[in-house]
C-alpha cells in the first residue's frame, strides 16, 4: 500500500449477511468463511450476535478460536446480558471487538424503544463502559443514524467516545440516504463533535435504494475510515454494501481517494463462490466484479478493442480479483494428491481430512460422468462438502425418473431418514415436480417452496447444473443447494439439503427487533 491512510474493511457477512432470509449458516460453514476472510486480509470479521441463540454463541466462539490475524467482533444491543454474552464468546480471540448499538432516530426511539432521547444516551454510555470490561476495542452504532437528528447524533457520539468507544459506526439502517447527503452527514459529524479525533468513523449502508456502495464511498471521501460490507452484498432485505465493489472502487479510483485497503483482492472470486455455495444465494451474472459476465465482452466492437489493447474497455483486470479461465484441471485418473494440490492453488482449505475424503470421493464420481473437470466444478464440490454429515436427518439414497413425450412423469425415490431407508413414488407436472412430491410423501415437511432456480456451473451440455431451492415453514426460511450433471438429481439434492436445514434451523432472536 502507498503512504495513504488505511481504510479498514469490516466484514459482516456472518452477521448482517446471515440476516438475509434463508442465509443461515452452520458453525462449521461460518468458520470456513471466516478463514477465507482472514486469508483475504479482512481487518475485522463480525462473526455473529452471541445472545441470539446457543448456536450463534458457539459460532462466534469457534470463529474467535480459529481466526488469528483478523480482529473478531460480536454484536450486542446496549444491554448488559448481550454484552456479557459477546465478551464471553470472544474470550479466546487473539484480538476482539464488541459492537454495541441502540437506535437514535425519532421514529425508532418513540415507536420501537419507547424511550426518551436522554435515556437512550445514558443506556449507550452505560453499554460502552460495560463493554470496556471485556476489551478496549469498542464500536458503537447509533442505529438508523441515516434518519436521526444531527444534534442528537452529535451529543450521543461525543458521550460514547468519552465513555471509551474507539469506533463510531454510522448506519443507514433502512437504506434511505443518497450519496451527497450521506457524505455531508459524515463530514458534519467529524467537524462538529469535539472529540471526533479520538475515534475512527465507520459506515454501514443498506441497499434498499441501490445506494449502499455509493453511500459508503461518499462517506469515505468525507473522512470515514472503516466500511462495513459483505461478500456478494448479502444482508438484511436488499443487503449491505458489497465488499468486492467497495474495495475495487477504492483501488481502481485511487485518483479520487486519499486512503486504500490492504485487502488481497485476488481472493475475491473464490470467497464469492464459497459464500454463494454455502448460503444458496446465487450471484446474478451481471453483478459487478463477481458476476459471471463481469469481464465478458460480447459485442464484436468490444472484443476487437480488448484484443488490441485491453484498457479500451477494461478498467480492471479479471485476474486481479481472482478470475481465471475455465481450466481443465483434473480428470478421471487424477489422484488424491493432485486433487488436494489443486484445492490448495484455489485457496480452498478443507476443515478436516474427513471433508477432504468426502470431497475426493464425490470428485471421482463426477469424473466418471464428466470427463473435463474445471475449477468451477471443484468449487461446487467443496460447497457440497459436509452436507451428508452424520447429523443430517435426510439423505438422498437413489432417484429414478421416467419422463417420456405424451406420458405423465413419474419419480421413485429412496431417502434415508435417521438412518432408515424408505421409498416412495409419485407423478408430477414434470420430472422435478414428481421427484419433489415423492420426497415430500416420505419426509412430510409441510414446507412451502418459495424459489427454484437452475444455473449451469460451466458451459456445455455436460456441465453440472446447480439448483437453488428456497423453502419456508412458519417464520423459518432456508435455502438449499445441489449440483449434479443430471439436473433432476441436482434438484433432489437441493431439496434434501434445504429440508435438513429446516430441521436444524432454530428460531433465533433478531438483533434489531429485540427488547431493550
Ligand atoms: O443496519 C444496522 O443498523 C445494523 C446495526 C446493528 C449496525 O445492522
Ligand atoms: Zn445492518
Amino acid at each position: 500500500m502507498s503512504n495513504k491512510e488505511k481504510l479498514i474493511i469490516f466484514d459482516t457477512t456472518l452477521r448482517d449477511g446471515e440476516q438475509s432470509p434463508g442465509a443461515s449458516m452452520t458453525k462449521d460453514e461460518k468458520v470456513r468463511i471466516a478463514k477465507v476472510l482472514e486469508r483475504m486480509n479482512v481487518d475485522i470479521i463480525e462473526a455473529g450476535f452471541p445472545i441470539a441463540s446457543r448456536g450463534d454463541f458457539e459460532s462466534v466462539q469457534a470463529v474467535a478460536e480459529a481466526v488469528k490475524d483478523s480482529t473478531v467482533c460480536g454484536l450486542s444491543r446496549a444491554l448488559a446480558k448481550d454484552i456479557s454474552a459477546a465478551g464471553e464468546a470472544l474470550k479466546k480471540a487473539n484480538s476482539s471487538r464488541i459492537h454495541t448499538f441502540i437506535a437514535t432516530s425519532p421514529i425508532h426511539m418513540k415507536m420501537k424503544l419507547r424511550m426518551e432521547p436522554d435515556a437512550v444516551l445514558q443506556q449507550a454510555v452505560d453499554a460502552v463502559k460495560m463493554a470496556r470490561k471485556f476489551t478496549d476495542n469498542i464500536e458503537f452504532s447509533p442505529e438508523d443514524a441515516g434518519r436521526s437528528e444531527l444534534d442528537f447524533l452529535c451529543r450521543i457520539i461525543e458521550a460514547v467516545i468519552d465513555a471509551g468507544a474507539t469506533t463510531i459506526n454510522i448506519p443507514d439502517t433502512v437504506g434511505y440516504n443518497l450519496p451527497s447527503q450521506f457524505g455531508s452527514l459524515i463530514k458534519s459529524l467529524i467537524e462538529r463533535i469535539p472529540n471526533s479525533d479520538k475515534a475512527i468513523f465507520s459506515v454501514h449502508c443498506h441497499n434498499d435504494l441501490g445506494m449502499a456502495v455509493a453511500n459508503s464511498l461518499a462517506a469515505v471521501q468525507n473522512g470515514a475510515r472503516q466500511v462495513e460490507c459483505t461478500i456478494n452484498g448479502l444482508g438484511e432485505r436488499a443487503g449491505n454494501a458489497s465488499l468486492e465493489e467497495v474495495v475495487m472502487a477504492v483501488r481502481t479510483r485511487q485518483d479520487l481517494f486519499d486512503c486504500d485497503t490492504t485487502l488481497d483482492a485476488t481472493q475475491i472470486v473464490s470467497a464469492s463462490k464459497l459464500v454463494s455455495g454455502i448460503t444458496g444465494f446465487p450471484v446474478q451474472p451481471n453483478k459487478a466484479i463477481v458476476g459471471a459476465n463481469a469481464f465478458a465482452h460480447e459485442s464484436g466492437i468490444h472484443q476487437d478493442g480488448v484484443l488490441k489493447s485491453r484498457e479500451t474497455y477494461e478498467i480492471m483486470r479479471a485476474e486481479d480479483v481472482g478470475w481465471n479461465e475455465n481450466r481443465l484441471v483434473l480428470g478421471k485418473h487424477s489422484g488424491r494428491n493432485a486433487f488436494r494440490a489443486r484445492l490448495g492453488e484455489l485457496d480452498i482449505e478443507m476443515a478436516s481430512e474427513e471433508d477432504l475424503n468426502d470431497a475426493f470421493s464425490r470428485f471421482k464420481d463426477l469424473a466418471d460422468k464428466k470427463h473435463e473437470i474445471f475449477d468451477e466444478d471443484l468449487q461446487a464440490l467443496v460447497a457440497e462438502t459436509g452436507w451428508n454429515s452424520e447429523n443430517e436427518q435426510f439423505k438422498l439414497v437413489s432417484l429414478k425418473v421416467c419422463s417420456e413425450t405424451g406420458e405423465i412423469p413419474e419419480a421413485t425415490v429412496v431417502v434415508s431418514i435417521d438412518g432408515v431407508e424408505s421409498s416412495s413414488s409419485a407423478q408430477g407436472g414434470g420430472p422435478v415436480d414428481a421427484a419433489y412430491k415423492a420426497i415430500e410423501a416420505l419426509v412430510k415437511s409441510e414446507t412451502e417452496l418459495q424459489l427454484y432456480s437452475v444455473n449451469n456451473i460451466t458451459s456445455g451440455t455436460d456441465s453440472q447444473g446447480e439448483v437453488t431451492v428456497r423453502l419456508s415453514k412458519g417464520d423459518r426460511i432456508v435455502n438449499g443447494l445441489g449440483a449434479d450433471t443430471d439436473i433432476v438429481i441436482a434438484s433432489a439434492k437441493a431439496y434434501i439439503n434445504a429440508l435438513n436445514k429446516v430441521v436444524l434451523s432454530a428460531t433465533r432472536e433478531h438483533p434489531q427487533l429485540g427488547d431493550v
